[in-house]
């Protein structure tokens, strides 16, 4: 009985539930999942109807219309399921004493055209809009766009994010639908798994900054965390070393007359940028620098778009183009939905891309768990304090595919979010000059014009970090991140005041009960909308104002209620590299600004569409006023790179 329950609660084109046997099918076996699918879509009610004719009823059906009565059947199966769906939902939302979300009421059957709509705006429109104007169509800030009959919850709702993160964290998880779709290329890595492996993994990573809800679902098998060197503590992070050479690095080819003649010849800074956080990253993680700095560079006004930024055509830009690639094709999984199986039946889009990025990986995984041995048959056995990343891994586990997909995660979590941060600082830089300005004055006046740089003195550039800050809010470099409901729904708490004003008026809405959430359902939740909702920040919440963030009053506002600030995320999950972001960004930007002082876009150097449609002038807010395509696979990006000229006027 509790499986037919069961059966009948997954959706017509079924979520899959997690207690669901199929479901403990390995996620990387999606044609599987897809064929058991359609068995149960197709095969299942059509062998119940011949079931029911043959032998129950025995009832002679005319040849000519089986196909036809088997089709009729077969639709009717689905709506009664459908039905017996809402009904088991209708009965969960009275125990919980709870609301429906509102849906959105497509024209087509199964709201296809509203797919569609979403599908061409990803490509044309301004990020994340598409969502914006169904939230404001429908006056509300969480919406199930039930597309193909199946729940699917977006949310802008500052209280609803975070329920999903934190105060809620224990209803959701990342999934099963998330962990096919990124199966292939991130592995067993931290970004892909939940529960007993994240939490194994994330022991390794870091114990300070986990909060103590996260110390109190630590299992016993973790207990040996206690002997674990954090990661990410004060002292490791701000040990300076790694960023001065790699920002000297990164600094030498702007400045280097070879490459490029200072102040004449754009350069591509989202590219330097990523090669930057990638070498000292992986310097930090792993030890072993992966000198992407030393590689080809694109070149201005030749060098093409590559599937995020500039594509070089060297061993490097393989790697870039492939590990930029999987994250696009990810993306397109996501917006395709339930169906993407369906276009890669013959082909996984990402096996390739996923063969050559694990080229540059597993040497360093051999090298590392070669060392283990090594130095297990000399019996020496060297000090926790001293390992990195990589040899811890390398001491908890001898399977070299975990290590690897650990290694991939940390690479993806430590070099498209930072450079996106510093791409966006520079973006900020180049279109008011009067925000450089104060910031070097506030450098050369702490830092001075050079010498070594500490974490006190860092700590004392309160506009520097206002500067990063308003720069994550209107630019998060995870601007939107998808969660799912674990089996059984819950309720969600009252939404934020977004559209109260409006229902009050209106007396549209005085049903001032939460929201129901049904359970396997996926949420995706859109911090850069919250981050620039008018409602939480004020009507100049689409304005660059880094001010916003050293008067008492403003800042107010996001003292009391924190959590409407969440770049880098919140909860047990939250980023674990928060403050080594932070310091690596401001060390950079540091010395950047004490070498240059002048910074312009340089758009006629940027390669064929990616320079903003002109149409967006006649847009609202940021996007009227945008002279760059923002644009999202996973991380946030500038379309075809960030060309800016870099000079020093003042020396
Ligand atoms: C500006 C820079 C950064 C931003 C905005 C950022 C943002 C985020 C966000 C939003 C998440 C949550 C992702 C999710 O739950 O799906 C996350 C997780 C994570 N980040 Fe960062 N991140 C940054 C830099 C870094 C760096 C430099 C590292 C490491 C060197 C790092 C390591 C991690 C790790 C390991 C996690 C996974 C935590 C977990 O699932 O338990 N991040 N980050």
């Amino acid at each position: 009985m509790e499986t037919v329950f069961r059966y009948i609660s997954m959706p017509i084109l079924p979520q899959i539930n997690p207690q669901f046997s199929l479901s403990n099918m390995h996620p990387s076996n999606y044609r599987m999942r897809l064929f058991f699918d359609l068995l149960r879509i197709f095969v299942l009610p059509s062998v119940v109807f011949y079931l029911i004719t043959t032998q129950l009823i025995k009832m002679n059906i005319n040849l000519l219309m089986t196909p036809p009565s088997y089709f009729v059947f077969i639709i009717c199966w689905l709506i009664s399921k459908s039905f017996l769906t809402r009904i088991l939902q209708r009965a969960e939302r009275q125990k919980l004493g709870a609301k429906r979300i509102p849906c959105i009421r497509g024209a087509w059957p199964g709201n296809v055209d509203v797919l569609l709509k979403m599908l061409r705006a990803f490509k044309t429109s301004y990020i994340l809009d598409v969502y914006l104007q169904l939230f404001e169509e429908y006056q509300c800030t969480t919406l199930n766009t039930r597309i193909l009959w199946t729940d699917h919850i977006i949310t802008m709702d500052q209280e609803h994010i975070k329920f999903v993160l934190s105060t809620g964290f224990e209803h959701f998880w990342r999934g099963r639908w998330q962990k096919e779709r990124m199966e292939r290329f991130l592995g067993q890595g931290i970004f892909n798994r939940d529960d007993e492996m994240w939490r194994m993994v994330s022991e390794i990573h870091d114990k300070c900054q986990r909060s103590a809800f996260t110390d109190t679902i630590v299992t016993q098998k973790n207990q040996h965390r206690g002997n674990t060197r954090p990661f990410f503590a004060r002292e490791r992070i701000s040990d300076f070393d790694i960023f001065e050479r790699y920002t000297a690095q990164t600094l030498n080819i702007i400045s280097s007359p070879s490459s490029h003649s200072v102040g004449k010849t754009p350069i591509d800074v989202q590219d330097l940028y990523s090669r930057f956080a990638l070498d000292a990253a992986s310097e930090f993680l792993f030890g072993q620098n992966l000198d992407t700095l030393s590689a080809t560079l694109p070149v201005a006004g030749k060098t093409k778009m590559g599937p995020k930024g500039s594509a070089t055509e060297d061993p490097w830009g393989s790697f870039a183009s492939s590990f930029e690639m999987a994250q696009q094709v990810i993306t397109a999984r996501s917006r395709v939905g339930y169906f993407w199986p369906v276009f890669e039946l013959f082909r996984d889009k990402n096996a390739l891309n996923a063969e050559v990025v694990h080229q540059w990986l597993d040497p360093l995984v051999r090298c590392a768990l070669g060392e283990k041995e090594k130095m297990k048959k000399a019996g020496i056995c060297s000090p926790v304090a001293e390992k990195n990343f990589l040899q811890h891994l390398a001491e908890s586990t001898d399977d070299p595919i975990i290590i690897r997909d650990q290694l991939l995660s940390l690479l993806l979590a430590a070099r498209d979010t930072t450079a996106c941060l510093l791409t966006f600082v520079t973006y900020f830089m180049a279109i008011y000059p009067d925000v450089t300005k104060r910031l070097r004055a506030e450098v050369l006046e702490h830092c001075g014009a050079a010498g070594s740089i500490t974490y006190e003195q860092l700590r004392n550039l309160k506009y520097m970090r206002a500067v990063i800050n308003e720069t994550l809010r209107l630019y998060p470099p995870v601007p939107l991140n998808v969660r799912e409901s674990r089996a059984g729904g819950c309720s969600l708490p009252p939404s934020d005041p977004t559209f109260k004003a409006d229902y009050n008026a209106n007396m549209m809405d005085h049903d001032p009960r939460p929201l129901h959430m049904p359970g396997s359902t996926a949420i995706t939740f859109l911090p850069l909308l919250a981050q620039r909702n008018k409602e939480l920040w004020g009507s100049d919440a689409d304005v660059f104002d880094p001010d916003r963030w050293l008067e008492g009053e403003r800042l107010s506002r996001f003292v009391a209620n924190p959590m409407m600030f969440t770049p880098f995320s919140a909860g047990p999950r939250i980023c674990l590299g928060q403050n080594y972001a932070y310091n690596e960004a401001s060390f950079f930007l540091v010395r950047l600004l004490q070498q240059f002082d002048t910074f312009s876009l340089a758009p006629e150097v940027q390669p064929d569409g990616s320079l903003p449609p002109p149409q967006w002038k006649h847009k609202k807010g940021r996007q009227a006023e945008e002279k760059i395509w923002p644009a999202a696979a996973l991380t946030l990006f500038v379309k075809g790179g960030l060309w800016v000229r870099v000079a020093r006027e003042a020396h």
